[in-house]
């Protein structure tokens, strides 16, 4: 076990947690998609990439892995809009899709891309999120959860606060008034 300690950042879930669920994420998506021919999976830049690593290597199935960049949003700012920056390589056509997300909140996120995804065609698609916070009003649902979170800023394990802390093993609550 690793401990790091980082002023004004508070562990939520511990490392080892997270690799245990990852691990049980990947037995079920390998029941799942057994009788697939291949899986694609594609990560949302930046907050999954982490997770996608561990998950993508969970697995058994024979997969790809794919990238797609989005804006995320301001802080500052109330529900600015989803932006396409990076496009994926892999064609989506035929494909069984999986999008590999850090985070749904909102799902505002999630909709633009499952919206611009389905009009590929894909042969399925479906949504996997590392955590999910307990919006009220929101507007899609993920196929795989990996944890619930309080309603609250989350960084590490790929998770960002203005782009610091993502290489952290464990995902904690930041406390933006304590920072260096
Ligand atoms: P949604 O579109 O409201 O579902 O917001 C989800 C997106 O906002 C995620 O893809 C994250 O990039 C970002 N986000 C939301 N909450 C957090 C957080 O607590 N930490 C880091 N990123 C977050
Ligand atoms: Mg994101």
């Amino acid at each position: 076990m690793t401990h790091v300690h980082v002023p004004g950042v508070r562990e939520l879930i511990p490392e080892h947690e997270i690799r245990a669920r990852v691990l049980s994420l990947a037995e079920r998506i390998d029941e799942d998609y057994s009788e697939v021919g291949e899986l694609l999976l594609l990560g949302v830049l930046r907050g999954s990439y982490i997770f996608i690593a561990d998950l993508s290597r969970a697995l058994s199935i024979d997969r790809r892995v794919d990238f797609i960049a989005l804006s995320s949003y301001e802080r500052e700012e109330q529900r600015s809009g989803v932006r396409l920056i990076m496009d994926a390589r892999v064609p989506i056509e035929g494909r069984h899709v999986l999008v590999v997300e850090d985070i749904l909140d909102t799902g505002g996120t999630l909709t633009y891309l499952l919206d611009l995804l389905a009009a590929r065609h894909p042969a399925s698609i479906r949504s996997c999120v590392l955590v999910r916070k307990p919006e009220q009003k929101r507007q899609v649902e993920a196929d795989y959860v990996g944890f619930e979170i309080p309603d609250t800023w989350v960084v590490g394990y790929g998770l960002d606060y203005d782009d610091r802390f993502r290489a952290l093993p464990f995902i904690g609550t930041v406390d933006p008034d304590a920072l260096d």
